[in-house]
């Protein structure tokens, strides 16, 4: 180590090099046990969006002084309990946490809180509790605006379009603002005829209404959940078809509102013989979504860079541990509390952009996605 070391100071090398080898050698100094906990609670293995910031964090905490571990809820907020409760007794420093219920996960981050460990939401917000220190997240107004503006462009200026509205599991707040961003849009085209909404009465009745309430919202998201649960998605999709008129048919318009039940959601309707054309959003640009896409099974995604996020978050968590000022001043109410929050903002992706946003910047290869 201390050859590294000389040989470090002695190569005229560059700066960033020069930080990366005393990095290293402060990381190996340190017995393992020594080191810093971050714990990391994801939601689910089952969906490739959670892998891909599980890789990520895994990278960027290898190349900093501190340990992770990294669990996973499963979609259950009794696994999610005792992995923090696991944290807890594992002495963590910090946990980073995208609950799988934002408000069932309270209880427990309390318990986290109380035992002085610091708490960082990630993605999604955990509400209703004043134990939440951060918020890293992405602009999930602007991720469900993105998939409205899109059908509305696909519809131009033609009338009486079937519009089909699916949205993400009401226990995840996010689900709320991403259909919150879609009806921002696509309300005032729902009122002024352009389309005409198949499949929940809810929102039917709710149809001149701009700014609903989160009761209003409730009973629509009641209505047309996925859940964020690929089958769930797939049986309310065959449901929604049996059911179906043929002027119901034909060329329709879909809000999906995640890549993998777009995936769901898009088998079904790409098998009925009577659907003739179908644009359908996603979010996440999931690579199997990118490669529907590349297919022309799926119409676009939202991408949100998990690279940007998870090393925001990772940079927050070391400025806290090692004593830094944070500079965070936006604040986001979870019911109880403001809470320092950093956001980031989304991007499209259709077939068109596929190879400048993705492939450039190195995120897919162009094997991967099939160009
Ligand atoms: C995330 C999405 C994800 C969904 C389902 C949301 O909270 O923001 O990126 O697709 O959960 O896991």
């Amino acid at each position: 180590m201390k050859k590294i070391l000389r040989m470090c100071l002695l190569t005229v090398l560059s700066l960033t090099f020069l930080a990366s080898c005393s990095n290293d050698d402060k990381a190996t100094d340190l017995g393992e046990n020594e080191k810093e906990l971050i714990g990391i609670i994801l939601p689910t293995k089952d969906e490739p969006r959670w892998l891909q910031d599980e890789e990520k964090f895994k990278e960027l905490i290898s190349k900093t002084d501190y340990r992770v571990e990294i669990m996973f809820s499963q979609g259950s907020s009794a696994i999610e309990k005792q992995n923090i409760e696991n944290l807890i007794t594992k002495e963590a420093d910090i946990i980073i946490i995208t609950a799988h219920d934002g408000t069932v996960a309270a209880a427990a981050v309390e318990e986290a809180k109380a035992a002085g460990i610091r708490v960082i939401a990630y993605d999604r917000l955990v509400t209703d509790t004043d134990a939440v220190d951060y918020y890293v997240t992405f602009d999930s107004v602007s991720v469900g605006e993105a998939q409205g503006n899109y059908l509305i462009e696909q519809a131009g200026d033609r009338t009486g379009l079937p519009l089909y509205l699916y949205a993400g599991a009401a226990s995840d707040n996010n689900a709320f603002l991403f259909f919150e961003g879609a009806w921002n849009v696509l309300q005032p085209k729902i009122e002024d005829g352009t389309f005409v909404i198949v499949n929940s009465s809810e929102a039917k009745k709710l149809r001149e209404k701009l700014k609903l309430s989160r009761e209003e919202q409730s009973q629509i998201i009641g209505q047309v959940t996925t859940n964020w649960d690929f089958d769930e998605a797939k049986k309310k999709a065959e449901a929604h078809l049996t059911n179906a008129k043929t002027d119901e048919k034909g060329e329709v318009f879909i809000l999906a509102p995640n890549d993998g039940t777009a995936r769901s959601i898009a088998d079904v309707f790409n098998a009925d013989a009577e659907i003739t054309n179908l644009h359908i959003t996603g979010q996440d640009a999931e690579l199997p979504s990118i490669q529907y896409i590349m297919q022309g099974k799926q119409s676009m995604s939202v991408f949100k860079d998990v690279r940007i996020l998870a090393n925001d978050t990772i940079n927050l968590a070391v400025d806290i541990l090692s004593g830094k000022d944070v500079n965070v001043t936006k604040l986001y109410n979870n019911g109880v509390i403001d809470v320092l929050s950093i956001t980031t903002d989304v991007q499209i992706i259709t077939k068109d952009s596929v190879e400048e946003i993705l492939i450039d910047t190195g995120y897919y290869t162009e094997e991967e996605v099939g160009l």
